[in-house]
């Protein structure tokens, strides 16, 4: 590998490292929020839960879906809590109390250092719900909606400032799901009054559900013949499994996301291109994880419970290394992917679990992502690497060695993530720093774990915990290293 401060892929956008908190299963409640649990503060927000949050410095959270969004009523979020309508909730089939809505979700952003990336129901409602919650959140006062929030003890608009048009819209499981043509104007139609309203926000266009749905690639580029004067960023969602039980096509899955990623930069430009236009559409990655470990309870479950346990999939540390492959892909592609949602963050699909008045606890899938989040802030670098290569199931030429590196000059500091994904043997890393003169290990974090389905539970929370006993060391300008098999490494220098 060879690495060099003027090979740079982009200034890195910290959204890169954001997540998700949708009204789904224990997410919110049970999740964030538990009034009665010893440690909710006087909000009834988790302590313990915030802890964690801080711990990944997550800086944008995607809220409030997600499915859930394009059947919610905001309105039915705000206001005295005792006067919240209880609502059949048509996405999830639960019930949903509206307890925690637009503004006490703002307050536990803020409790958590956090952004809110606020999504408006383009399913059942359209135009006229999404500039009123635009001026409900951001205009300052003198007006009904602004007054109101005013009214609900919220003198301060919370400003929020990236916004998603709707979500997965292409899907036929979605409430009102559209046509391209249908989302691209109305999409357009909200958009252009949202900043009516608020001039400052940025907005985020659905792409499609996933790269494997019939009208991807279609749907993008009617969608952003229609929006792409009113818009900053075109959606991407992808989740991965692994239910045919093959590790090494599992890991190479990350491959997909990388096409996924360049397809979809391709469409922007070809319609910057048919219009024009001076004007470049940014890629905003706003789910993304494995997830398949619980389809198949959440497809028995009863109807119209309230906050049932849904999507609680347990993660093991091939999924972590998964995990890390993904984020290693996004940094490279950082110059086009300026905003990322982990989906989730607390108990559905999450890095954190919560039990009912009990501990919180860090899956598997915490950890990449933790990492990534502290120590690749700064300058993504562009790798030349060079590595052995083996074929699964449906990748030929998948590299054991998956890299990248950020170099943070502020700090003085390079990170090197990168991934064996080797199940058998450990890799030889051999890295030129050329022009990092007198730059030296200052730490070398692993994640590795003998059994590739180990994972963490309530009970056991540190059967996948990493080490930083790696053996790295800077020799005659080379970072030198040993990567164990199957391992997740950040290789730290200063
Ligand atoms: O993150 C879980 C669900 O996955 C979201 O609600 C939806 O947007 C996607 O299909």
């Amino acid at each position: 590998m060879i690495l060099d401060k003027d090979f740079k892929v982009s200034e890195i956008d910290n959204r890169i490292y954001g997540s998700f908190i949708e009204h789904l299963g224990r997410a919110v409640y049970e999740g964030i929020y538990e009034p009665g649990h010893p440690l909710a503060d006087e909000q009834g927000f988790r302590k313990d839960v915030i802890g964690l949050v801080k711990e990944l410095n997550v800086p944008l959270v995607r809220y409030p879906g997600g499915n859930f969004v394009s059947g919610y009523n905001w309105e039915d979020g705000v206001g005295p809590v005792g006067e919240r309508p209880r609502r059949l909730e048509l996405a999830w089939r639960t019930i949903e109390t509206n307890e925690v809505g637009t503004n006490e979700f703002a307050d536990w952003a803020k409790k958590v250092n956090s952004e809110v990336n606020m999504a408006v129901n383009l399913g059942t409602r359209g135009i006229d719900a999404a500039r009123n919650l635009v001026e409900y959140c951001n205009h300052p006062a003198g007006t009904y909606w602004s007054d109101l929030r005013v009214s609900h003890g919220y003198k301060a608009p919370h400003k929020f400032k990236t916004w998603c048009l709707g979500n997965e819209m292409d899907g036929p499981w979605q409430i009102g799901h559209k046509t391209a043509a249908e989302y691209g104007r109305i999409a357009t139609e909200a958009a252009k009054v949202m900043k009516w309203v608020d001039p400052t926000i940025e907005l985020v266009a659905c792409g499609s559900s996933n790269s494997a749905m019939p009208t991807f690639a279609d749907w993008e580029a009617t969608v952003l013949d229609h929006t792409y004067d009113h818009v900053e960023y075109i959606s991407l969602h992808q989740y991965y499994g692994n239910k045919e039980d093959d590790t090494a096509n599992f890991v190479a899955r990350s491959l997909d996301m990388d096409a996924f990623i360049r397809s979809v930069t391709a469409i922007c430009d070809y319609i910057k291109a048919k219009k024009h236009s001076k004007k470049t559409i940014n890629l905003s990655f706003d789910e993304w994880n494995v997830w398949y470990h619980s389809r198949d309870a959440d497809s028995k479950r009863d109807p119209w419970q309230i906050a049932p346990p849904q999507l609680e999939d347990i993660y093991t540390h091939e999924d972590a290394i998964l995990v890390g492959c993904m984020l290693i892909t996004m940094l490279r592609h950082s110059d086009r992917v300026k905003i990322a949602c982990l989906a989730q963050l607390v108990n559905v699909i999450a890095p954190i679990m919560t039990e009912k008045g009990g501990a919180a606890w860090k899956q598997t899938i915490f950890y990449p992502y933790m990492h990534a989040s502290a120590y690749g802030r700064g300058v993504a670098l562009n790798p030349i690497i060079s590595s052995p290569k083996y074929d699964s199931k449906d990748f030929t030429d998948v590299p054991y060695l998956e890299s990248t590196a950020v170099y943070n000059e502020a700090a003085d500091e390079l990170t090197i993530f990168a991934v064996n994904r080797d199940l058998e043997d450990s890799l030889y890393l051999e890295c030129d720093i050329r022009n990092f003169d007198g730059y030296r290990v200052v730490e070398h974090i692993v994640l590795e774990n003998g059994d590739v389905k180990a994972r963490n539970t309530a009970g056991n929370q540190a059967s996948v915990a990493p080490h930083n006993n790696g053996n790295a060391e800077v020799k005659d300008g080379f970072v030198q290293s040993m990567l164990p098999k199957f391992s997740w490494n950040v290789i730290r220098l200063a």
